[in-house]
């Protein structure tokens, strides 16, 4: 985890899409909480975290993590993205797909979902290996970020590392 957090340091991504106290963040694929558990020392007790993910075994794993550290404002959600139950609608401040997109077998249903859920002034993260220079794992801007607009998001910010690309999105 360590190591990993100087690849992708997860303040800087949270940075980026401008997360503040008193937001509420759905992490999408939150896996153990690489970006939940920092999130939620951010928004605070005011604010709120879904994590959603269809791996209990994940989301365990991060409700043990969360509880030893006290941390009390995260949900812990077992769902599909292309379903978000229980998620109410737009109700969220910041949504992120954090290594996850590529994962989810129908994206087009997961990103009309998340637009249903998202608050108009919210901003949507994407932050994606690029396929191309992963042996296929990931996925390739130029053909997500067009799927992104049509289910009604604007690219606001785009960059295109050697590996990963992001990109921070709005609603249209
Ligand atoms: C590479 S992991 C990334 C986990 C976490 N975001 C991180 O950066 O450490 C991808 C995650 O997506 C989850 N996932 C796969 N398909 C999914 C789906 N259809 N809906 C929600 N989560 C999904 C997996 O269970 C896994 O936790």
């Amino acid at each position: 985890m360590r190591l990993r957090k100087l690849i992708h340091d997860p303040y800087k991504l949270l940075r980026a899409m401008r997360l503040r106290e008193g937001h509420v963040l759905l992490d999408i694929g939150c896996g153990t909480g690489f970006l939940s558990l920092p999130a939620a020392s951010i928004v605070g007790d005011r604010g709120l975290i879904y994590a959603v993910d269809v791996s209990d075994k994940y989301l365990w794993r991060l409700r043990q993590r969360a509880d030893r550290l006290g941390v009390k404002n995260i949900l812990t959600i077992r769902t599909r993205a292309e379903e978000l139950d229980g998620i109410p609608d737009n109700s969220i401040d910041r949504a992120v797909f954090m290594l996850s997109l590529h994962h989810i077998g129908d994206r087009a249903e997961a990103l009309s979902r998340v637009r249903r859920k998202l608050k108009q002034d919210g901003l949507l993260m994407v932050y994606e290996p690029i396929a191309s220079r992963m042996l296929g794992h990931g996925t390739e801007p130029s053909e997500i970020i067009p799927l992104l607009r049509e289910k009604g998001f604007e690219p606001q910010l785009f960059e295109k590392g050697l590996l990963f690309w992001t990109a921070v999105f709005t609603p249209l």
